[in-house]
């Protein structure tokens, strides 16, 4: 063990360009040495002057003027020594240096790869020279080291390979321990090095990562640091998706694997020292310096197998080998193989059947001269027909465990139904599944399954915030104000007081949602869907402000009669109901929803002389979760489209009328065109059934599940359905949220029981669970949790779990969570719709109390 402590910090091109962002490096390295550690910083280029000192040698090798760029290069070295008030003549030496080799290479009309590595190096001499200068001037004492005498290469390859894509051995080196531990700040350069010769020699590109990671693994440092302008691995390139999530952890295998098929800000190279030296590899953002980024390290949280970003790659090349009975003939492959390897071209992805094997090359990889394609067809052609498809892209599904989790992405996979899917290809280290489609679709379709397989994600310790939350400026931040108990405190304690776990609705905050959905202006009737809260007060008030009711069993419609009466209009909508239901609803006075045509074939005479609706299955489910849409080929309900007109056949011969058409996607939907979609399909089928009045869209109407998102646009939905209206101003429209009245006036109160640390994991227990709440059992629904006793306390990562004698009885999973200890009173929000309702008395643990808060008094 060495008695020196090691931080290895690496700041990129635009980190080292500006003045200010010398000030974010300055209080790093300060704040490492105050923890004990050195700090080494391994400083790019200044951003541009790589790709200026590119332009030198091109222009030298050809000959002509090297004035223009190098005027550039030292613009932009002038321009941040003014900022950082630091004298030019620093690198004096270092820009004569470059002038004479330019000035060399023009004359001789020629580069040498050696030549070249020392003008390229040079880039990063100087932004490191002027950075030292400045760090010494601020008081740090600081020691700016020739990055050539800490790496050095092994010297293999070819000359061009050895120079200018260098490999550098990344064994511990106690010599250097010794000689660069102490106080001092050491700043050196990345992308440089030394070969075995003493000429300098540069790494390639992503050089200064990998620089960064050598030198972390040569001096066994503790953290390897890569400061970038954004603050991690995300999802999906996050300039093509903005709702693309931060990968707050990742394994070494992992981010390897993403840094592969897409992400930028790490080159894939530079992690294989810190994987072997096990250094953790933190990527931070310096215009952001207190956001935690992503986290690369060998202890990261494994957590269920899972997707963690999607990538996609434009440009590739497909092969297509067609062979018939190729597996009796021995040796095949290593033939096919051979001709791609005779023409130096790498195969990205391989798909074998029994008669075809197809190829992927990747253009980056591959110097991809059609030359070289027609070359390789002919080399192919005694052995097998290869046909060439270009401009196709693949699309990568990148994560963990994929093969044991391809059930979950079926929803997800059904995107490919409408794609020409020329080769799926499955990584051996089950780390990527990668589609190849044409390259005019990828795009579309990198998006949709973004959203499918992210959109929903609670923030865990894997999947943090999207890059929209992340750097939303004010004005684009979405306005919500806070939830209502974020001021109603010492109520809930009051009420929590009497015991817990309790639900507690807030109903003002019912008022104002029934009000809203009540004054809809295209809406002629809002129905209040009462399997989402079924509480007397809850249906009341919605009554009150004029709502109708949407009830699915006899019982909810016997419970609306009970407690308001029977004036109130009445919805019963049952699936898979028996005979007598539909009797008891049309007793209740219900209007009777059917959605099989079962009931009329056999049961006639119960609709006989009735008015009643007819549920169409409108094709295309929507909602927060599969096991929640309610539409499409895989559901229960409705009556497809195509047997609607035996429908109206059966309606006829048992005498009932059709005076209602009705849908219902999903729940959870935040979509604000999804009901005027819903009513475009119903007016598609109601020239079959020329009584009808009504357009029921059905309900589904989302709330955001976490503070801060932005809600459904609710006068969003109304304009939508104003086109519906103006072209039939004949229907009246109806619709029926039950969510959306009563989710976030209701919260769950819950007290903590106990605490358990097991491995990684830190368990917090309380006296609610699946029994009380079952939504995140069943849907993974995510449901806000705070600590309402000590709200301030240091926040830490949790599991909060109940006393359920089941592994899936988890209310929230790997949370950040105001520290607690037992007896604190939590509260998980947006817990009124389908909470109570769906609590049971599973292990005997009964049901909770329900309360509502009235303005001063509290109501059971
Ligand atoms: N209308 C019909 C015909 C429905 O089936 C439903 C809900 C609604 C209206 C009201 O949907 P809402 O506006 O509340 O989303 N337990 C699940 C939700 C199941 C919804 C069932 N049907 C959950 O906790 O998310």
């Amino acid at each position: 063990m060495s008695d020196h402590r090691f931080a290895v910090l690496k700041f990129g091109g635009t980190s080292v360009s500006r003045p200010e962002r010398w000030a974010v490096i300055r209080a790093q390295a300060q704040s490492q040495r105050e923890e004990g550690r050195t700090p080494v910083l391994v400083c790019s280029a200044v951003a541009g002057v790589t790709d200026d000192l590119q332009t030198v040698i091109a222009q030298a090798g050809s000959g002509s003027d090297v004035d223009t760029p190098l005027a550039r290069i030292t613009e932009r070295q002038a321009e941040l020594a003014r900022g950082l008030g630091v004298d030019l003549a620093v690198i004096a030496d270092e820009m004569e240096e470059l002038r004479r080799l330019a000035l060399g290479a023009q004359l001789l009309g020629e580069t040498s790869p050696a030549v070249q590595a020392r003008i390229l190096a040079k880039g990063e001499r100087m932004s490191t020279r002027l950075g030292a200068a400045w760090l010494s001037a601020q008081g740090l004492p600081t020691r700016w080291v020739d990055a050539r005498d800490l790496l050095q290469s092994d010297g293999r390859g070819p000359l061009a390979r050895r120079m200018l894509a260098a490999h550098v051995p990344w064994d511990l080196a106690p010599a250097l321990q010794r000689d660069l531990g102490g106080d001092a700040v050491i700043v050196t350069q990345g992308f440089v090095a030394r070969d075995p010769d003493g000429a300098t020699c540069v790494l390639g590109r992503g050089g200064s990562d990998t620089s960064a990671t050598t030198l972390a693994a040569k001096l066994g440092a503790e953290v390897c640091e890569i400061w970038t302008d954004v603050p991690g691995m995300f999802t999906a390139d996050p300039r093509k998706q903005p709702a693309a999530r931060l990968l707050r952890a990742l394994g070494y295998a992992e981010a390897q694997e993403i840094a592969t098929t897409g992400a930028k800000v790490l080159h894939p190279r530079a992690i294989a020292p810190a994987r072997a030296a096990r250094i953790p590899i933190s990527i931070r953002c310096t215009p952001q310096p207190d956001m935690a980024g992503t986290r690369i390290a060998a202890d990261a949280p494994t957590g269920p197998a899972q997707v963690k970003a999607l990538s996609r790659r434009r440009g590739l090349v497909l092969v297509s080998m067609e062979t018939l009975g190729m597996w009796q003939e021995v040796g095949f492959l290593a033939d096919a193989f051979g001709v791609f390897a005779d023409h130096g071209l790498s195969i990205d992805t391989v798909s074998t059947s029994e008669t075809n094997v197809t190829v992927t090359l990747d253009p980056h990889a591959n110097a991809m001269d059609p030359t070289v394609l027609d070359a390789v067809l002919a080399d192919l052609a005694p052995i097998c027909t290869a046909k060439l498809v270009t401009q196709v892209a693949s699309v990568s599904l990148v994560g963990r465990g994929i093969r044991s989790i391809l059930h979950q992405l079926a929803p997800a996979l059904e995107q490919f139904e409408d794609h020409r899917v020329h080769l799926v290809s499955q990584a051996a280290s089950d780390l990527n599944l990668t589609f190849v489609v044409d390259e005019s679709t990828a795009d579309r379709l990198l998006a949709k399954l973004h959203a499918m397989l992210f959109a929903h994600r609670p923030i865990d310790a894997v999947i943090g915030r999207t890059w929209q939350e992340l750097f939303a400026t004010p004005s684009e931040a979405p306005e919500t104000s806070p939830p209502w108990w974020a001021s109603a405190a010492s109520d809930l304690h009051a009420i929590a007081a009497a015991g817990t776990p309790v639900y507690v609705y807030d109903a003002a905050t019912i008022d104002a949602r029934a009000q809203a959905l009540a004054q809809l202006t295209h809406v002629d009737q809002a129905l209040y869907a009462v399997k989402a809260n079924a509480h007397p007060e809850v249906i009341r008030r919605a009554a009150a402000a004029g709502l109708g009711f949407e009830c699915v069993s006899p019982g909810e419609v016997e419970w609306v009669r009970e407690h308001v009466g029977p004036d109130a209009i009445v919805l019963f909508t049952p699936n898979f109901a028996p005979r007598e239901d539909y009797e008891r609803g049309f007793a209740a006075h219900a209007h009777v929803t059917l959605d099989n045509l079962h009931p009329l074939e056999a049961w006639p005479d119960v609709f006989n002389d009735r008015d009643i609706f007819v549920r169409v299955d409108p094709g295309q489910g929507r909602g927060h979760h599969a096991k929640v849409r309610t539409a499409g080929a895989r559901s229960k309900f409705g009556v497809a489209p195509d047997q609607l007109e035996t429908f109206a056949k059966l309606a006829d011969q048992a005498g009932c009328r059709i005076i209602g058409l009705h849908a219902h996607t999903g729940s959870g939907v935040l979509d604000p065109t999804a009901w005027q979609h819903t009513a475009v399909v119903l007016a598609q089928c109601a020239s079959l059934f020329p009584l009808a009045t009504i357009l029921d869209v059905g309900g589904g109407l989302g709330v955001p599940d976490r503070p801060g998102r932005p809600p459904l646009d609710l006068d969003a939905v109304d304009l939508a359905l104003a086109s519906v209206r103006q072209a039939h101003p004949e229907w009246s429209i109806w619709i029926e949220p039950g969510r959306y009245l009563i989710a976030e006036a209701g919260v769950l109160l819950t007290r903590v029981t106990q605490r358990k640390q097991k491995g990684d994991l830190r368990y917090v227990g309380v006296d609610a669970g699946m029994h009380t709440l079952l939504r995140p059992a069943l849907y993974g629904a995510h449901h806000h949790v705070a600590n309402l006793t000590s709200p301030q306390a240091e926040p830490e990562i949790v599991t909060v779990v109940g006393p359920i004698c089941e592994t899936g009885d988890v209310l929230a999973r790997d949370r950040l969570i105001a520290q607690s200890k037992e007896g604190d009173l939590l509260l998980l929000g947006t817990a009124g719709a389908y909470g109570a309702v769906m609590a049971n008395d599973y292990n005997r643990r009964g049901r909770p109390r329900e309360v509502v808060r009235l303005k001063n008094e509290m109501e059971d």
